[in-house]
């Protein structure tokens, strides 16, 4: 599968973020959307509020990433206002089979996310219950991090699970995705790649978009 980019508006201007979404709209593929609590990450960012005003603005389609507590209790309602894709974590989610399905059924793609100490394998049955696996390669919770190789061997083991079972699964890789490391990922099998301070710490974010792809498909 061709790469996809989501730039994550986290490192763009809040106070601009139509503007800043306008800026990649050419060359990336998804808007990544980061949704944090202050519980299930110590930081706070944006709410549903937001999401429904961006949608009116964006030309591309919301990647939600929810890194909340009781995300079965708020995912379904960003599927109903039009995300493209929710994401909801696995470490937090209490009835994510429900609540991966309830988002599916909405019309949004489901999406499972796994923080970096956290085995893909337990998850392993619920592949055929999501669209996007989502292995964060930093600990959630902000941007301009150092990407962890040391997950870069799960992103290797949920390739292949995908891959023996034949599933349309895109693999996402969310945190100090950039020029230096973005190859290790695709190498490694992921096919979806978040970056923010890469993209919005650019000169020209456009600009970044297609260099970090052309990078992922070399
Ligand atoms: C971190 C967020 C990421 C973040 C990535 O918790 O989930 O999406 O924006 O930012 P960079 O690419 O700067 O590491
Ligand atoms: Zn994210």
């Amino acid at each position: 599968m061709a790469a996809k980019i989501s730039p994550s508006i986290l490192s763009a201007d809040f106070a601009r973020l139509a503007d800043e979404v306008a800026l990649i709209s050419d060359t990336a593929d998804w808007v990544h959307v980061d949704v944090m609590d202050n519980h299930f990450v110590p930081n706070l960012t944006l709410g549903l509020p937001i999401v429904e005003a961006l949608l009116k603005h964006s030309a591309l389609p919301l990647d939600c990433h929810l890194m909340i507590e009781d995300p079965d209790r708020w995912a379904p309602a960003y599927a109903e206002v039009g995300a493209g894709s929710v994401t909801i974590h696995a470490e937090a989610a209490k009835a994510p089979i429900r609540t991966l399905r309830t988002i599916r059924a909405a019309g949004a793609r489901a999406g499972l996310g796994i923080n970096p100490a956290t085995p893909v394998e337990p998850y392993e049955d619920l592949l055929g219950e999501i669209d996007m696996l989502l292995l964060m390669t930093v600990e959630p919770g902000f941007g301009g991090q150092r990407f962890l190789d040391v997950v870069l061997p799960k992103v290797r083991r949920a390739r292949k699970l995908i891959k023996d079972r034949d599933l349309p699964v895109w693999l996402q890789v969310d945190g100090g995705v950039s020029a230096e490391t973005i190859e290790r990922c695709a190498e490694a099998g992921a096919d979806v790649f978040v970056a923010g301070n890469a993209v919005y710490g650019a000169d020209d974010p456009a600009e970044a978009v297609r260099a970090l792809r052309g990078q992922a498909e070399r």
